[in-house]
């Protein structure tokens, strides 16, 4: 039997293969609160429009609640013949109510409909990700506030570089992940326009109201041009790529968590909550969740990849290309999603532990920046010779398996006879942070006002 949609053309229903290939039904039904929604808003204009009479409107829109409420239930038998959500809705629909439901179809096409609901879908994402980033935010500048003043080598290459402070350590991922935060906010400013109305490409003869719809599904106004309201999918391009960028950051942070865990860093201490034990080493205790947060990153990129793959050279208008869109955007907010919670979880549950970033903060000739320093403020050396002075100190302290502050001043007098004893005061890494008081330097002084100025973005 051909297809109840568009039997009328059709002698012959389709292959079984056909059917496979073609049915998005078993994902999209994800889109089903959405499709509603915009169903109710588009019955609702074809009523004040005067398209259809407000008796048949009511009926849909009392009729669609019913199907959602199935749908909710568990009880819709979803049909792979009849395609998509957006047909079984239907389908349902003239089960339940009858005869008005043929009117719903009125001034519309599935391919602004999709449009639609995709885009429904894609802005309560962007609005979870906000959220999300909102509470990862906050966790790390709990983390920042509680160490503000702490020392910890700070590295370059992985290699110890300067003494950081760990509050600005964490602000470094705060700064990140407000940025995040705003492009997720750009993102959803910029895609929040209705592309109801559309109808298949070209809009439609009937007078429909597309502010109307657009203001009842809280878009800022509808898509101005038809042609690209059905066939553009960067709004949820922008989502891939803006999910992409944080999940790279999430999965640096994580990588640092790994290090940071391990027995020869012992920077933090992860929670229980968020580790996993060994079924054959008793001693383990494993950062599963860092692990898997650096490698969601993989399947976001992959989605991103995927679509932009997808889009790229096709023609304008709607293409069945585009039914593709959806799989990889589910399964990349999903994740995103999944990965935020997870690192606020592990961010808010670490503990940092003070004495060995402290301890470590001091190794690796980590002053060696703050003597040459003081070679050229105190002696008045250029830079270039303080540098080449300092060397030569790190090789002795080096050669003697000691840290610089542990030379004694005959040692660095015998590399430069100027030297006096007060070059000990800078080779302390409490003092080598609290020096760098430049705007954005890691100066506790300075971190402590990045900290408050991030506690007034978020409030
Ligand atoms: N399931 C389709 C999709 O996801 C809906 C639009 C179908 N439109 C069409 N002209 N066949 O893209």
């Amino acid at each position: 039997t051909s297809n109840q949609m568009w039997g009328g053309r059709f002698a012959a229903g389709p292959d079984a293969i056909m059917e496979a290939i073609n049915a998005s039904i078993g994902f999209d039904k994800r889109l089903a609160a959405q499709d509603i929604a915009g169903s109710r808003a588009h019955a609702a204009m074809l009523a004040a429009t005067g398209i259809v009479s407000d008796k048949d409107a009511e009926a849909m829109r009392e009729g669609l609640l019913t199907v959602l409420s199935e749908i909710e239930g568990g009880t819709f038998e979803f049909s792979t013949a009849l395609e998509d959500i957006h047909m079984n809705v239907e389908a349902r629909l003239k089960e339940v109510i009858g005869e008005p439901a043929g009117r719903l179809h009125t001034g519309r096409s599935r391919n602004d409909q999709v449009a639609t609901d995709f885009r429904l879908w894609v802005r309560d994402q962007l609005d979870a990700a906000e959220a999300g980033l909102v509470t990862l935010l906050q966790a790390c500048l709990a983390q920042a506030e509680a160490g503000a003043d702490w020392v910890m080598p700070g590295f370059t290459h992985l290699q110890v570089a300067q003494p950081v402070t760990w509050g600005h350590h964490m602000m470094a991922y705060v700064e990140m992940f407000g940025r995040d935060l705003s492009r997720v906010r750009d993102a959803r400013r910029r895609m929040n326009e209705c592309p109801l109305g559309a109808a298949a490409l070209a809009g439609t003869s009937f007078p429909i109201d597309r502010e109307m719809t657009a203001e009842a599904l809280g878009f800022d106004r509808p898509c101005a041009n038809s042609l690209d309201a059905v066939s553009d999918r960067d709004f949820a391009l922008e989502f891939l790529g803006v999910a992409s960028i944080c999940a790279m950051h999430l999965s640096r942070f994580a990588e640092e968590l790994v290090i940071w865990s391990s027995a020869q860093f012992r920077f933090v201490a992860l929670s229980d909550r968020f580790s996993t034990g060994s079924s054959i080493m008793p001693q383990k205790k494993n950062p599963d969740a860092a692990e898997l947060l650096r490698a969601k990153v993989g399947r976001i990129f992959g989605a991103n990849v995927a679509l932009m793959t997808v889009m790229k050279g096709l023609p304008l208008a709607y293409s069945k290309d585009m039914q593709e869109d959806k799989e990889q955007v589910f399964d990349a907010a999903d994740h995103l999603m999944l990965a935020l919670a997870a690192m606020e979880g592990m961010v808010r549950d670490m503990s940092p532990l003070r004495d060995n970033l402290e301890a470590a903060a001091a190794t690796g000739f980590s002053t060696a920046t703050d003597l040459a320093d003081w070679l050229v403020r105190v002696l008045g050396m250029p830079f270039r010779e303080a540098h080449h002075v300092t060397g030569s100190l790190v090789a002795m302290a080096e050669k003697k398996g000691c840290d610089l502050p542990d030379l004694s001043l005959e040692d660095m007098q015998s590399v430069h006879a100027a030297i006096t004893g007060d070059v000990f005061d800078v080779l302390g890494v409490h003092n080598s942070v609290a020096s760098r008081t430049s705007l954005g330097g890691t100066a506790p002084v300075r971190v402590r006002e990045q900290i408050a100025r991030w506690k007034e973005i978020l409030s």
